[in-house]
């Protein structure tokens, strides 16, 4: 008997890695739905035969509508790719507070409640994947990125604990932790920075943070990962019988990672002020 496609659905389907997971997974024959706040971007998706739906992930109502409108129509969802979030630079001191609950509402109680959302339809299908994209920077920290690191810290444990809660349900959770990828992400974070500078302390440091991203995310003299590098992982996470727990793809994600896992922290800090060229 011939397999029926797998429903996908994905957030953050308007740019960068979500845009590239949901053509990929095109590509493989699957039903897929891309959700996002800027519809119109959506497009490249609907012209390759998917669907664009409308979907705010810090607003509890849009969430429910975008899962019932798939559930609707294809009365399951196979996969769940939580991908919307982004990075909220500056130093912990001076990003103020509504921004950082702003930056968890999207990287952590957005995936959250997307995923509460669907996991009543998974349990009862008995089957079921969540894909968390969370990054590197959910295993380390690095200068004027704190509450992006602790959001994905957080996007981290919160995934641990769910693996081990669905499992009897028949739920595969996956993390997908990107290194640096060629999206807009990176052009967010550095303008982040610049814009929450404003003790005069931290500027220098600041500003060669930001330049540090600029090197590589805008300036085309730097290569990093393309997004399709993260779709290939996630389209991984989706299809093997036995998903990973985590997979870690892109540029500098061993380097990283391991220089924190095993260095001495006055040796990593060092490191961190070499690469970053800060005081
Ligand atoms: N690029 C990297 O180097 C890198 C590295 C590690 C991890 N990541 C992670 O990868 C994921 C995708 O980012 P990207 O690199 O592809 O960046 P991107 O091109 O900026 O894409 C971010 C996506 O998130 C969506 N989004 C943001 N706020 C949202 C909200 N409130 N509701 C719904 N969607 C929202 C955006 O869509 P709308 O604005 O249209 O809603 C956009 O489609 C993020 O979780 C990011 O933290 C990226």
């Amino acid at each position: 008997m011939e397999k029926k496609p797998l429903v996908i659905l994905i957030t953050g389907a308007s740019s960068g890695i979500g845009l590239d997971t949901a053509l990929e997974f095109l590509k493989k024959g699957a039903v897929v739905y891309g959700a996002a706040r800027r519809v119109e971007l959506l497009k490249p998706i609907e012209d390759s035969g998917g669907h664009g739906l409308f979907c705010d992930v810090t607003d509890i109502k849009s969430i429910a509508k975008c899962v019932k409108e798939v559930i609707k129509k294809e009365k399951k969802i196979d996969v769940l790719v939580n991908n919307a979030g982004f990075g909220l630079g500056g130093s912990v001191e001076e990003v103020p507070l509504e921004e950082a609950k702003k930056q968890f509402d999207v990287n952590v109680f957005g995936l959250t409640e997307m995923t509460k959302a669907v996991l009543p339809y998974m349990r009862k299908q008995k089957s079921g994947r969540i894909i968390n994209v969370s990054s590197i920077g959910g295993q380390f920290s690095s200068p004027f990125l704190g509450w992006y690191h602790a959001s994905k810290w957080c996007v981290e444990a919160l995934s641990d604990s769910l693996r081990m809660e669905t499992r009897p349900y028949g739920i595969k959770v996956s993390i997908i932790e990107p290194g640096l990828t060629r999206t807009d992400w990176g052009v967010i974070t550095a303008k982040n920075i610049r814009k929450n500078s404003v003790i005069e302390d931290y500027s220098y440091n600041a500003n060669k943070v930001a330049e540090y991203y600029e090197k590589y995310y805008v300036s085309t003299n730097t290569k990093i990962a393309k997004p399709v590098v993260i779709a290939k992982a996630i389209i991984k996470a989706a299809y093997s019988s036995h998903p990973k727990a985590r997979y870690r793809t892109g540029t500098f994600a061993s380097l990283y990672v391991n220089g924190h896992k095993y260095f001495p922290t006055w040796l990593y800090d060092f490191a961190m002020r070499i690469l970053m060229k800060t005081k």
